[in-house]
């Protein structure tokens, strides 16, 4: 049986994504600082789950915990990070978006990659960045940062890894949570956490590398990405001034 470890399952795509795979019957271990609204969500899951609270700004937690969850026996684990801290307004706190959406990951894959290594059955890494990876728009630059280095981080394991451990990245254009609640400007193209994570769930299962989504976002990303930078700044520059008005 599949177990997988949703650090960031408290709230918006990390949550529904909770749902999904315990309808699916899969075991699962939900993982954030919020232990009270991950009690809630187990409680309204069909399959009662692991809860380990953890604050990813935590060094010494990260390793604890990670210990903790390798020390039992598995055939293979799935950790999905998908944890992130955002704030619209170029965040001042640019060291706790650095520590939460990047060093996480780091220091739980200082303990757990060797064991995501040599487990029996192919192990997963899944990893959250998003379509602001492909290119450096303007506003919110840790975060969008921190997402460039998340993708970059998971296309340079998927190589090191293959047919040992299955790395993923998922890339999602807008969808409706908590964390784009506090956006005051237009998120064409948005979806809901709930068509989110169906997206994702189906993808934890293809050979693919990127779950990415939605479609026409990609298309739009990727081409802002592939133009010479004279072009792309250019319509960005155009969005901006847009925005700026409103
Ligand atoms: N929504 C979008 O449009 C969008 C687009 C592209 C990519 N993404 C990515 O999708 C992922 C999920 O985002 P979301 O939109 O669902 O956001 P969300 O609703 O704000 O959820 C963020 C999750 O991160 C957890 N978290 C925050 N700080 C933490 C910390 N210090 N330690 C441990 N966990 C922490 C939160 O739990 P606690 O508060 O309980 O700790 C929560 O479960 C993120 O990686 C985000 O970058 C989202």
């Amino acid at each position: 049986m599949k177990k997988y470890w949703i650090i960031g399952s408290s709230s918006g795509i990390g949550r529904e994504l909770a749902k999904k795979l315990d309808a699916k019957g899969y075991e699962l271990i939900l993982s954030s600082r919020n232990e009270e609204k991950l009690n809630e969500l187990n409680n309204s899951l069909i399959n009662n789950h692991e809860i380990i609270p953890l604050d990813l700004s935590n060094k010494s937690q990260c390793i604890n915990v990670s210990k903790n969850i390798i020390k039992k026996e598995m055939d293979s684990l799935h950790i999905i990070y998908m944890s992130a801290t955002y704030s619209p307004d170029n965040s001042s706190d640019y060291e706790n978006v650095i520590n939460v959406n990047i060093l996480g990951l780091l220091h739980i894959l200082s303990v757990a990659k060797e064991f995501l290594k040599n487990t029996n059955s192919t192990s997963q890494l899944i990893i959250c960045s998003s379509l602001v990876a492909y290119k450096g728009l303007p506003y919110s630059q840790p975060y969008s940062m921190t997402k460039a280095a998340l993708y970059n981080f998971a296309s340079s394991l998927h190589i090191e890894l293959k047919d040992i451990v299955d790395v993923k990245v998922i890339t999602p254009g807008f969808v409706k949570t908590p964390l784009t609640d506090k956006n005051t400007f237009p998120m064409p193209l948005i979806i809901s956490a709930s068509s989110a994570a169906s997206i994702i769930s189906k993808g934890l299962n293809s050979n693919r590398f990127e779950i990415s989504f939605p479609i026409p976002m990609y298309l739009i990303m990727k081409g802002l990405q592939t133009l010479p930078n004279f072009i792309s700044n250019y319509i960005s520059s155009l969005v901006k001034k847009g925005t700026d008005k409103i």
